[in-house]
């Protein structure tokens, strides 16, 4: 049997990881091994509420009423989606990153695959012996940077494979795979958890290990990947969930490695960091960002607006300067109905520069009133 590594998971024989996980275990490598799939909040993702989850909905069960659909137009990982999927009859998910929308169809998208095929290409790939492969585009620009040298050698080796495959596949295992593939690399990354930079040490390696990500299908979820003032305008729910970014910190360039390798279109990269052209920069940070905000309050058709916040603003890094102040939020927002804030004492995941003080976490509820939002938006809505 090939020794593969499995430092940093939690294996067990079958008999164990049954009595652990239940009957939704996978084997990790010729089913010698077995772990639990992972979970959709087991990425680091700047910004991700998994941790704030069960208070967010506890207030929303508190302040709402005979709500049926609920949307999450900036998803991010999409860890509220995964538990409005549980309370609600339909869920709207929305991020304009190539990334975040292939694990989305990934982890919820309805659709056939076939789990033995699937388990069956990542024994295959976890087989792969690195030397018997060449440099590829992803090693070239990447390797000894983000990744060590042969871990970034089998990723695009991988990723070059799925794309010849792609004619065997569904659309549903093509997502299921490329996810695989990202949650894999998150773990071995030389990264603090994005890509605006790697770590400037020599990297000890460790053994690349595709394992699959926890794919689920659901009838009622519908995922865009549009522009949040656009999609906006095209959609009626009960609930509309606002986690926008309020920094400079652009989320297309931090996670430019995944955007370029869901996309595999192989542009030329730029600089140390290797970042390719500029495309899905953010209005929300920007100045604009109270402009923005204030459209996509004006525009959306929903009953109640909630509307995650924190105070990042104080914060001594100019990158993590709020756009958009607490007062302004408060502002828009009671403009369009009756508004209730809610406070949460919460440490940010941060690359480790910024000292936050006294760092809190908001939550606005806003009871949409529709004809005091038509005449204090008026100007708005009629351009
Ligand atoms: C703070 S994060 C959301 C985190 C998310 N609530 C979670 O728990 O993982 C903001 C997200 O908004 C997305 N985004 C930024 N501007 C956007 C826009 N104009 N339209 C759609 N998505 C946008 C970013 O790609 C990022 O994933």
């Amino acid at each position: 049997m090939k020794n593969i590594e499995t430092e940093d998971l939690e294996t067990y024989t079958l008999r164990e990881a049954v009595a652990t996980y239940g009957q939704e275990v996978i084997p990790l490598w010729k089913n010698a091994v077995y772990t639990k799939p992972y979970q959709l909040e087991s990425r680091r993702y700047i910004g991700c509420k998994a941790k704030l989850t069960d208070w967010i909905f506890d207030l929303i069960k508190q302040e709402t009423q005979d709500v049926h659909t609920f949307c999450d137009i900036f998803a991010g990982t999409g860890t509220i989606s995964n538990r409005a999927i549980n309370l609600y009859e339909k869920v709207i998910i929305n991020d304009f990153l190539h990334s975040n929308n292939i694990l989305y169809k990934a982890f919820f998208s309805a659709g056939e695959w076939n789990r033995e095929k699937i388990l069956n290409l990542l024994d295959a790939f976890n087989d792969i012996d690195v030397d018997s492969i060449k440099d590829n585009y992803f090693s070239v620009n990447y390797g000894g940077k983000y990744f060590d040298m042969a871990s970034a050698k089998l990723i695009g080796h991988i990723r070059n494979v799925i794309e010849d495959i792609k004619p065997i596949l569904t659309n549903k295992e093509y997502c299921i795979l490329i996810a695989s593939l990202i949650y894999s690399m998150d773990r071995i990354a030389n990264t603090l958890g994005h890509f605006e930079a790697y770590i400037k040490k020599e990297i000890k390696p460790r053994k690349f290990i595709m394992r699959l990500v926890d794919a689920k299908s659901f009838n009622d979820v519908t995922i865009h990947q549009e522009d949040a003032n656009i999609l906006a305008k095209n959609i009626h729910t009960d609930i509309v969930y606002m986690d926008p970014p309020y920094n400079s910190r652009q989320y297309s360039r931090f996670y430019h490695v995944y955007e370029v390798l869901v996309k595999w279109d192989k542009p030329e990269l730029k600089g140390d960091a290797r970042k390719p052209a500029e495309e899905n920069m953010s209005d929300y940070c920007r100045v604009k960002a109270l402009n923005a905000f204030t459209d996509l309050v004006a525009h959306v058709d929903a009953r109640y607006i909630v509307v995650s916040y924190n105070n990042t603003y104080k914060s001594k890094s100019s990158s993590s300067e709020n756009k958009i102040k607490l007062e302004q939020i408060e502002e828009v927002l009671n403009k369009c109905g009756t508004t209730k804030v809610f406070t949460h004492k919460h440490q940010a995941f941060n690359a480790g520069k910024t000292e936050f003080e006294d760092h809190k976490e908001y939550l606005f509820i806003t009871k949409v009133d529709n004809e005091k939002r038509n005449s204090s938006f008026t100007s708005i809505l009629c351009r």
